[in-house]
């Protein structure tokens, strides 16, 4: 049988990726940051002028790339692209361009690559709903839009970029918008997934109920 996977799910900034990685670390389990894979495309496009709504530039840009996780880095062809990605205009520009269906499915055999014993925890807009649809357990992680903003702002701050609260709330709810509305493997909660509003939930918390919700399934 194929390594269990724990999908991850949710919007931007709501803590999905502190969240899954723990788990993984917890459970000695491999972590995908999915997101990281469009926000790769997104700066190598950006660089090379192609544009987001450009399908097949993308899904041959995609297919051209071969990062490289290292730990917490993230290499592209020798390049550590780590906090470059991280930029909000990349963001922004990973938000559209993943609108696009063939940009999606060659981003899909990578993703699945990632799969491997004892396990995976991947994390992203669709793991649970097309990506890993047999995943043993599906988490829809949320937060409201003002903690979230507040989140990502002093992440931001850590990483040396600047941005106002307000613009990030703004940018934060056009993102949503433009995830939950496309055609292509649009943001939503999986069937069967557990949703968890970590609003109020400290890391420690988030992280014991998914584990919690794991143990209950195996
Ligand atoms: O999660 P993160 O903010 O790093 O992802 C960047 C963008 O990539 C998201 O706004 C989303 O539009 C897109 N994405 C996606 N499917 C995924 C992961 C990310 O469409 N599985």
């Amino acid at each position: 049988p194929e390594a269990p996977v724990i999908a991850v799910d949710g919007p931007t900034a709501s803590g999905k990726g502190t969240i899954a990685e723990r788990v993984a670390a917890s459970l000695g389990w491999r972590y995908l940051d999915s997101g990281a894979l469009y926000r790769i495309v997104a700066l190598e496009a950006l660089r090379a002028g192609i544009d987001t709504a450009d399908g097949p530039a993308l899904a041959a840009l995609a297919q051209g790339l071969a990062p490289r996780f290292e730990g917490r880095r993230i290499l592209v062809g020798g390049e550590d692209v780590t906090e470059a990605i991280r930029a909000e205009e990349v963001g922004i520009a990973a938000s559209r361009l993943a609108t696009q269906p063939l940009l999606r499915a060659a981003l899909l055999a990578l993703q699945r690559r990632a799969r491997a014993a004892p396990g995976l925890v991947a994390d992203g807009r669709d793991m649970g709903t097309v990506v890993f649809p047999d995943a043993i357990l599906k988490v829809y992680l949320t937060a409201s839009v003002e903690s979230r903003a507040a989140r990502r702002h002093k992440q931001l701050m850590e990483k040396g970029f600047s941005a106002t609260i307000a613009d990030l709330s703004k940018d934060l709810a056009e993102r949503d918008a433009r995830d939950m509305q496309r055609a292509e493997a649009p943001l939503k909660p999986a069937e069967g997934a557990l949703v968890l509003d970590s609003t109020h939930l400290s890391i420690d918390e988030t992280v014991d109920a998914v584990l919690g919700a794991y143990r209950r399934r195996v």
